[in-house]
Order: C-alpha cells, then structure tokens, then sequence
C-alpha cells in the first residue's frame, strides 16, 4: 500500500460544507472549478454531527456531502472525524478528557482533547472509523483516508499511568531492568513494584515544565509512550477501516518538526506520509524545506502530501501575516520540488464562526471569485493541471543525508548541565542551511537508515547514539564518504546515560578527538574561530581558504587523537586549540565542528565537506535561489528553480531542457531569467 492513484498532482483541501446552507454548496462548486480544485478532505470533526447520541449514527448529511462531491467530479481525502469527542461523550465518559501536565482533569473542551488510553475513547473513535468505513468504503471517489487530525499532546490520567506501567513492563521486562535502565540508585529512586512508578508531570519529577526533569530516562519513555500510546489510536482507526477496504492509502496529517510525537516511530505504519504546513514567518524558505524533507524521509523516499497550508492567513498566531503576492504560489511549487504530490489549503471556504473564523480561506465570507486569493489559488490550480503526471511519483536523487532524531532532540533539550540555549531545531537547520543555499538535494532520515546510497551524512547534535549508528557512519567514511557530526554528539545511550568511555563516545574512533572539558556561555559571548583549509591537502581542493567566523553558547575542547585540525578558537584560555576537525578514516573523513559556529563558519565547512565528492552544486552563489531535483519513474529529470526574492534573477542554464510551466526551451549556457519568486520546471532533455 502507498500512495493514492491520481492522474495529476491533487489540488484542493479541507472543506466542511456541513457548516453551512446546502445552497452555498452550489457557489462552491462553481468556484472549486473555477480553481482547478479536484480534490476535498472532508469530515475532519463530524464525529457530534454523525454520532448525536451514543447508540444513533446518523450519515444523512455525510452521504449528501460524500455524493456532492462525488457527482461533481472531486477526489475525496475522507476523515475518519476522531480529531474532536463529542460532549455528550465527555459527559458521559469523563475518562475520556485529558489530565494536563499539572494535573488537571480537563472537562469538555477545544478539540485534540481525548486520553490516547482510554478504553471508551478507543473502542468508540474505532467504531466510528469503522462505520464510516464499512458505509464509503468501495465509493470510487474515495482516494485516502485521513485518520484523526494532528495527532499530539499528551494526557497524564490515571488510565494513561496504568498502560505507561504496562507500556515499561514490555520495554523492560523487569524491575532490574528498569531501574538500571532510569539509572535509579540516583535520589533513592528504585521502584520495587510497577505500581509505584508514576507519569512525570509537574506533581512528579519536573520543575519549570516538560523540560526539566529530573529523571531523563524516566521523561524520555513517557514521551515514546504517549508517541506509541497516540499511534495505538491511530493503528485502530486504520485496523477498523481495512475490515471494510482492504486497499485505500491512509494517512493522517503530521506536523513537521512537532517536537512531542516521534513520527519515526510512525511512518511505517502510513501507507504515505502527509503533513500541515504552517511555518512561523516569511522567511522560513530553508526551514520548509527541510521539513518537507523530514516529511519525504518517513517513507524512504516516497512522495508525501502537503495536508493543509493556509492560502493567504493563519488564525493562531498573535499576529498573523499575509503571504504576499506570489508566496502562495511559489510555496506549493516548493513542497512538490521536495517531494509533494498533493497541494491542499486549510481551508476550502471559511467558517463563518469559532476562532478559525478569520483564518485564510481560499473562498471567504463574501463568496467572491475575483479576490486575489482566489485569483492566485485558481492560476495555481491551472498550472497544475497543465503539469499534470509530470512529476507524480518522482523521487529525489539525494547523495548527501541528513539525520534526524526525535530522541536527540528530546534528550538534548532537557538535560541538565550542558546549555538551555542550545535548540536542536536551530542546530539541524544550520547545516541544512548550509546545504540548501550550495544548492543540494538532501534526504533527512531517521538514525536507522541504511547510510550505503550516501556520500556525505550529517549528524548535528547526535546526542544519543542507539543501535548501531557508529558503525554505519563508520562505514560512509570507510568507503570514502564524510561525516559531519557536532559538539553534543556521542554523549548518551539509548536510556540517556552517559558512555563509560571519552566523550564522543562511539563516535571518537570516527572523529579522531577526544572532549574531556565543555564550556557553555551566554549569547553575548563571542569566540572567533579561524578556518582554514588545504592544511594538508588530499581533498583535491583547489585554492586554500580561509576565514574568521564567530561561535557561541557551546565550546567543547578537542584534545585531538589523529585529527588534523581545521578550525581553531580565537579567545579564552583554549585560544589556539581546535574547534573543527578532520580525520581520515578508512578512505573518507570523520568531520567534528566543536563549537556552535554562525552560519558563515557552518556553510564553510559544508562547503570544504562537499568539495571532497564529486557532487553537483546548483547555484550555490545565487542567494535566495532555491533548487531541486525530482526524477520520474521513467527516470526523467526534472529541476525545479525557484527564486524566493523580491526581485528577479538571472542565471545561466546548466542543462537543456523544457520550462513544463511556459513551454519555453532552455539552454545549456543561456542565460535564464525567474521572476521576482517566480518558478521553473525545468524537464532535462534525456
Ligand atoms: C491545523 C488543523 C486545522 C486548522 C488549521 C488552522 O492544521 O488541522 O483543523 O485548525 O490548523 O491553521
Ligand atoms: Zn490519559
């Protein structure tokens, strides 16, 4: 099971017509074809409409809408309406709301809001699925279904303390187990029953929030409970949907980089991957695209569907900005050159009420197709179709990956003793930066990825190194490739304690350093770091370089153990030793940046990493230029160049081929113009 069939990439989103008058349907079909929309997600939070009462289920209106739709010629994306409990079930069931965090019971209330371990939650949410199911399933219109909606949070109920018991007596078999395992001797904490080990909340080992606590192993497991506690709600959904069809993808709708669901322990259990997109600001081009990245990575590689985008609005936010002419547009072009091969808005038409009331919407309050949302949105839609199959399915050709790990993340984030200043986003995306500005394509994997198909692997804060991690990476290097790990790396197992053994750990061998001393300081303090390459040649590097950037909040001090070194500190009493490293090893090199370089020091080591392989840099000059590959299962390439400026820019064609947006040919060597945040797809010749 994988992807959905489709004939073109999808087009449309999220609509919830049983918000308004039948009438209004006739508008909004009108105007769907008008844009080119062919696709509808429908029915995310009908659970009260189609469940009224706990013995009634009522489809009349899902069936007119199902059938609307049907008859209209769209493609449904059809949900199984779990992402909010109705409240004549909190009512009766209180042990379906949540206990936060402090350990409130919550009552009835916002959406997103039922305990992943009750019982009633999870025998009703399936029989929904269930009915919703057996009812549709077969119905040719249906293309996917999407279970739930953005799974996340976590509940800390007595039921959810029970089944995290449960959850550690599978982990660990035994209290022996366990307890070595939390490192328990530690404040007298040896549990000598299942039953005296407790959710950690606010009212147990955490002060000042989630990221404080004082049993790392203890809060880690918990987070990978409630990741495997929410995907058993998933796992039932889809169980009760494949009674009644066996075939049709399902997927539910991810988040990106959400910080308190671990996707990878997900992935393999979506037919296809999908996620909202919804980033903080206007400038985040690098960060969607590594998300899109992140999101393609769940499944090997495979396309992905951009669930949910706003066209114009988010709603959420204290301050909501518009994308600007173009955004739009120029966005959705970005997530299919990663690898999307749906486009779909929140949302279809606007709520006239509730706090989404004023979140972007392709056809607003007034029902006018002459807006310039709408405008946009239908140009968007005619260039879609006009590509139609073109890249559907395509992979990307990436030969440099990057590796991304939820309990890095976690574990990094709250552990006492290193910097609360450290953020493991900011720290990925530094050297994702540095790879999408050289113009590469980039597969963010999981740590337990097969690493054989890559050349260069990088590892930023690989703070806990599970499995046997070291010894791929060992073997990129040993065959000649690189790789790139950081200050934080190698320091923790897979339980969150420390290697008995010289800081990196499992990764020293690999690096050639040895850390014995760390210094984490403040933003304000500065400390130069010299970079210079060609020190002792090999890499085929022409010109030596060389330059003084800046690093902070983490220093680590390298006592080499074979390394050559390639960076050194500027001040303080480590003034002189190195802050960046190479070693050789078996045929490649195991990189080790010390400190937190700025994002001049991190791209030029990228750089010097990339400059050893023989791989292609797009433009890698042309700041702001943003390029991608895709090649088609016929093994067609197409290279998508889009220009995240203001202003134009011109470029010189490195291949010849066929612009799929204009018609117009490009030539090798010719000078190529893309509009202020305009967009080529470029088809290469074979
Ligand atoms: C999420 C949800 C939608 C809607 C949008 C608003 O992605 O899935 O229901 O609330 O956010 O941005
Ligand atoms: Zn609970």
């Amino acid at each position: 099971m994988s992807l959905p069939a489709l004939p073109k990439i999808a087009f449309g989103g999220d609509y919830n017509p049983e918000q308004w008058p039948e009438e209004v349907w006739d508008e909004d079909y009108r105007l769907f074809e008008a844009a080119g929309i062919d696709t509808v997600t429908l029915g995310v939070f009908d659970w009260a409409l189609i469940q009224p009462a706990s013995e009634v289920y009522d489809f009349t209106l899902l069936d007119r809408i199902v059938e609307r739709a049907a008859a209209q010629g769209r493609r449904i994306c059809l949900a199984t309406g779990t992402g909010a409990h109705p409240a004549w079930l909190a009512r009766a069931h209180p042990e379906v709301t949540r206990t936060d965090f402090e350990g409130r019971r919550h009552r009835f209330g916002q959406r997103h809001n039922s305990c992943p371990n009750s019982p009633v939650f999870r025998r009703l949410s399936a029989e929904l699925a269930r009915r919703i199911a057996r009812r549709y399933a077969g119905h040719p219109a249906i293309v996917a279904w999407h279970v739930g909606n953005e799974y996340g949070g976590a509940c800390y109920c007595e039921l959810c303390a029970d089944a995290f018991r449960r959850w550690l007596r599978e982990r660990y078999k035994s209290l022996a187990a366990l307890n070595a395992a939390w490192y328990t001797t530690f404040w007298a904490h040896t549990f000598t029953a299942w039953e005296e080990i407790e959710p950690p909340s606010a009212l147990t080992e955490h002060w000042r929030g989630p990221d404080h606590t004082a049993f790392q192993g203890i809060t880690l497991d918990y987070r990978r409970f409630m990741s495997d506690a929410m995907l058993g709600n998933f796992l039932a959904e889809k169980a009760a949907i494949r009674e009644a069809d066996p075939e049709t993808p399902v997927t539910t709708n991810f988040m990106g980089m959400y910080q308190p669901i671990d996707y990878h322990r997900w992935a393999a259990h979506l037919d296809f991957a999908s996620w909202d997109n919804y980033p903080p600001d206007d400038s985040s081009q690098a960060r969607m695209a590594l998300t899109h990245d992140l999101m393609r990575g769940l499944k090997d590689g495979q396309p992905f569907w951009v669930m949910e985008q706003t066209p114009s609005i988010t709603a959420s936010r204290d301050v909501n900005p518009l994308k600007r002419p173009g955004v739009m547009r120029l966005w959705s072009w970005q997530a299919v050159a990663h690898g999307a091969d749906a486009v779909l808005f929140f949302q279809l038409r606007a709520s006239r009420g509730a706090c989404e009331k004023y979140h972007g919407a392709v056809i607003g309050h007034g029902g006018r197709g002459d807006t310039r949302v709408f405008r946009e949105v239908a140009e968007l839609g005619a260039e879609l179709e006009q590509v139609g199959d073109a890249v559907l399915g395509a992979r990307t050709p990436a030969r440099v990956a990057l590796l991304f790990d939820w309990d890095s993340w976690w574990a990094v984030e709250m552990t006492d003793g290193l910097s609360r200043l450290v953020r493991y986003q900011e720290a990925v995306l530094g050297y994702y930066r540095a790879l999408w500005d050289a113009g590469v394509d980039v597969d963010v994997v999981p740590v337990t990825k097969d690493l054989a198909g890559y050349e260069v692997v990088v590892a930023p804060l690989l703070h806990m190194v599970k499995g046997d991690v070291a010894e791929r990476l060992q073997e990129v290097a040993a065959r000649g490739g690189s790789v790139v790990t950081t200050f934080l790396s190698g320091r923790v197992d897979e339980d969150d304690n420390a290697f008995l053994m010289d800081v990196p750990g499992p990764l020293g061998a690999l690096s050639g350093v040895r850390i014995d001393e760390w210094d984490a300081r403040g933003p304000e303090i500065v400390n130069p770091v010299l970079l210079r390459s060609g020190q002792s040649g090999g890499s085929g590097e022409p010109a030596e370089s060389e330059l003084e950037v800046e690093s902070r909040l983490f220093f680590e001090i390298v006592i080499p153990a074979g390394a050559e070194t390639i960076g050194t500190y500027g001040a303080d009493f480590y003034a002189g030793t190195p802050a960046v490293t190479r070693n050789a090893f078996g045929d490649g090199h195991g990189w080790y940046v010390a400190a937190g370089l700025d994002q001049r020091g991190v791209s030029w080591v990228m750089r010097e990493v990339l400059a050893a392989h023989d791989i292609e840099l797009r433009y890698p000059d042309v700041q702001d230029l943003e390029t991608a590959v895709r090649v088609t299962p016929e093994g067609v390439r197409v290279l998508f160049l889009l220009n995240h400026r203001a202003e134009a820019v011109e470029v010189t064609a490195d291949r010849t081929g066929t612009d799929l947006l204009t018609g117009l040919r490009v030539e090798a060597g010719d000078p190529v113009k893309i509009e202020a945040r305009g967009v080529l797809l470029v088809r290469e010749d074979a």
